[in-house]
C-alpha cells in the first residue's frame, strides 16, 4: 500500500453542467424533502491512493444517478467522508471532522452525511449509534448501493451496507476523475497477505483482480482525454492475475506500456515476497515505465518480520533490491517502516537503522506501530511505550532525511525530464513537477529561451508538458533547477 504524504485530500470541483443534468430518481418519490433540480455531492477523501481511486468510483456511481459534484460542503445535499482505518490517528481525524460537520447538519436538517471506506467497514453500526449525525455507513464493496441508501436516508432511514465481496471490482463503473494530468487506475482490490499489524484484509476483504483488457482500455481512454501519467494501484500489485488470459502483473505492465507508449506509468505497491525478476525486467524494458520502486520493508529484523507475517527475510529483501539496482542502476527506491511493533527491542530497532544505511532509500514513509483490533498483532499487546516509539521514529526520520539529502545532492548538475504539474504551492513564481524517479522538482528560469524543440514549441511550457531541467540545488525533499529546453 502507498500512503500519500498528505493524508487529507479533499476531492474538488468537477466540471458538471448543473443546468441539463438528469434529475435524480428520488425526486419522484413521495415526501422527497428536496425539491431542487439537481442534488450536489461533496466527497472528502482520507488515507491511501486506493481511497482516492475509490472516491472516483463513488463519484462515478453518484454522477450516473444524477448528482453533480461540489467542492463546498455548505453547498452539498450529501456529504460523504471516505475514511481510512490503517492507524488510530487516521480514525481520530474522522472523529474530529464529524464534530465540525455537526454544524452543517444543524443548518440543513435534510443534509445526508455518510461514512465510507475502511473505517465504515471496521466500526459498522457503532458509527451510527455513536454519532447521531451519521446517516449512512458504507463499506468499500457496497458503493453501487449508495444511490438507494441515500434515497432512503432522505426518508429518514439510516443505512448500513458493509458486506465484503469476493468478486466486486467495479469493472463497469466509469470513475469520475478530477481534471489533471495524473490518474490512478486500480488493478486489484483487497489483500490476502494478512500481515499481523494490518487491518486492510479485514476492511477491504479478499484479493481480486480486474480484467486486464479493461485496464488497458482505461489507460488508452485516459491518454486520449489528456492524462500524461497513470499509476496502477493495488494493495499488492505483484499478485495481480487475470484469469481469462492467465497473465500476471508484469504482463499487465508490459501491455499497458505498449498501449500508451507516451504515457508515464507508475505502480504501487509491491510486496517483497512476490517481487519477481520478470517484473523488474519488464520495468527495464519499457522507457515509459518510471524507474521507481516502492518496496515496503517494515523492519530490519528477521525476527520482527516473522512476527509480522511478512514471508521474507532481510537477506531476500536485499537480494531483490540488488537485482533492481543491477537491472536499473538509475532506479529510485522507497519503503515503508514501522517502529515499535510489539516486542521490538532496541537491537532490532538498530537493525532497521542499519538496513536503511545499507539500502540508502531515496525516500521512506515511516510510522509508529498502531494496534488495530482483529489483527493478530492486537493480541500481542502494545508493549513498546509511546515515548520509545516516538524516539525511534524520530531517529529513523532523521537518518532518512540525511540519506535523502545526500542522494539528492548527487543529482546537482544532471539533466532530468520533469512532467510539469503546475505552479509550486510554496512559491507561486516557480513551477513544479516530478522526475521519472518521482522526485519533486521546482524550476523557474529558462536558459535557452527562444530555442525551438522538435515540435516547434518555444521554451514556454504548460501543465502536462515534459520539460528538461538542469538541477542546480537540492534539499532532502526537492530538486531545484532551471529548464534547459522544452521537449
Ligand atoms: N501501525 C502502523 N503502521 C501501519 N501500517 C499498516 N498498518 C499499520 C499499523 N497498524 C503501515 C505499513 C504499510 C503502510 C501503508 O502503513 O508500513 O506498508
Ligand atoms: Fe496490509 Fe500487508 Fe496487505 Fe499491505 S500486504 S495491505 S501491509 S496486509
Amino acid at each position: 500500500m502507498f500512503d500519500l504524504p498528505v493524508l487529507n485530500i479533499t476531492e474538488t470541483a468537477l466540471h458538471d453542467n448543473e443546468q441539463g443534468s438528469p434529475v435524480f430518481d428520488m425526486l419522484d418519490m413521495p415526501n422527497a424533502p428536496i425539491t431542487r433540480a439537481t442534488r450536489k455531492l461533496y466527497v472528502e477523501t482520507y488515507g491511501c491512493a486506493m481511497n482516492v481511486s475509490d472516491s472516483e468510483i463513488v463519484m462515478g456511481v453518484m454522477h450516473k444517478s444524477g448528482y453533480v459534484m461540489t467542492d463546498k460542503p455548505d453547498d452539498a445535499d450529501v456529504i460523504l467522508l471516505n475514511t481510512c482505518a490503517i492507524r488510530d490517528g487516521a480514525e481520530r481525524k474522522i472523529h474530529e471532522r464529524l464534530k465540525h460537520l455537526k454544524f452543517y447538519k444543524r443548518k440543513r436538517r435534510d443534509l445526508v452525511i455518510g461514512i465510507l471506506g475502511c473505517m465504515a467497514e471496521r466500526m459498522r453500526d457503532e458509527l451510527i449509534t455513536e454519532k447521531q449525525i451519521v446517516d449512512l455507513v458504507v463499506g468499500p464493496d457496497e458503493y453501487r448501493a449508495l444511490p438507494q441508501l441515500i434515497a432512503k436516508a432522505y426518508e429518514g432511514e439510516k443505512g448500513i451496507a458493509v458486506k465484503l465481496s469476493r468478486v466486486e471490482t467495479y469493472d463497469d463503473i466509469v470513475p469520475l476523475r478530477t481534471e489533471g494530468i495524473s490518474a490512478w487506475i486500480s488493478v486489484s482490490r483487497g489483500c490476502d497477505k494478512f500481515c499481523t499489524f494490518c487491518v486492510v484484509p479485514f476492511t477491504r476483504g479478499r484479493e481480486r483482480s480486474r480484467s486486464l483488457q479493461l485496464i488497458v482500455d482505461e489507460a488508452k481512454q485516459l491518454w486520449d482525454s489528456g492524462f500524461k501519467e497513470i499509476t496502477l494501484l493495488g494493495q499488492n500489485v505483484n499478485s495481480y492475475h487475470d484469469d481469462a488470459s492467465n497473465q500476471d502483473f508484469a504482463d499487465l505492465l508490459a501491455r499497458t506500456a505498449r498501449a500508451v507508449p507516451q504515457m508515464r506509468i507508475r505502480y504501487s505497491t509491491s510486496h517483497p515476497y512476490d517481487m519477481s525478476d520478470k517484473l523488474i525486467e519488464t520495468m527495464a524494458e519499457h522507457d515509459n515505465v518510471c524507474k521507481y520502486v516502492h518496496l515496503p520493508v517494515q523492519s530490519g529484523s528477521d525476527r520482527v518480520l516473522e512476527a509480522m507475517n511478512r514471508h521474507y527475510t532481510i537477506a531476500h529483501y536485499i537480494e531483490r533490491m540488488q537485482k533492481i539496482k543491477d537491472v536499473m542502476p538509475q532506479c529510485a527506491l522507497s519503503t515503508d517502516i514501522i517502529v515499535g511493533f510489539p516486542t521490538e527491542t532496541e537491537e532490532e530497532h538498530q537493525m532497521t537503522m542499519a538496513l536503511m544505511q545499507e539500502v540508502r532509500y531515496d525516500g521512506a514513509f515511516m510510522f509508529k506501530y498502531s494496534p488495530r483490533e482483529k489483527t493478530k498483532a492486537w493480541k500481542m499487546g502494545d508493549d513498546v511505550s509511546e515515548e520509545v516509539k516516538t524516539r525511534r521514529l524520530s531517529e529513523i526520520i532523521e537518518q532518512q532525511h540525511q540519506i535523502s539529502h545526500e542522494i539528492n545532492q548527487t543529482t546537482i548538475g544532471t539533466i532530468e525530464r520533469v512532467l510539469v504539474e503546475g505552479l509550486s504551492r510554496r512559491d507561486s513564481t516557480a513551477w513544479q513537477g516530478r522526475t521519472d524517479s518521482n522526485k519533486r522538482t521546482m524550476f523557474t528560469h529558462i536558459t535557452n529561451a527562444g530555442e525551438l524543440n522538435a515540435e516547434g514549441k518555444t521554451a514556454g511550457y504548460v501543465v502536462g508538458d515534459t520539460v528538461t531541467v538542469r538541477i542546480q540545488r537540492a534539499t532532502s525533499a526537492t530538486l531545484i533547477g532551471e529548464i534547459v529546453l522544452n521537449s
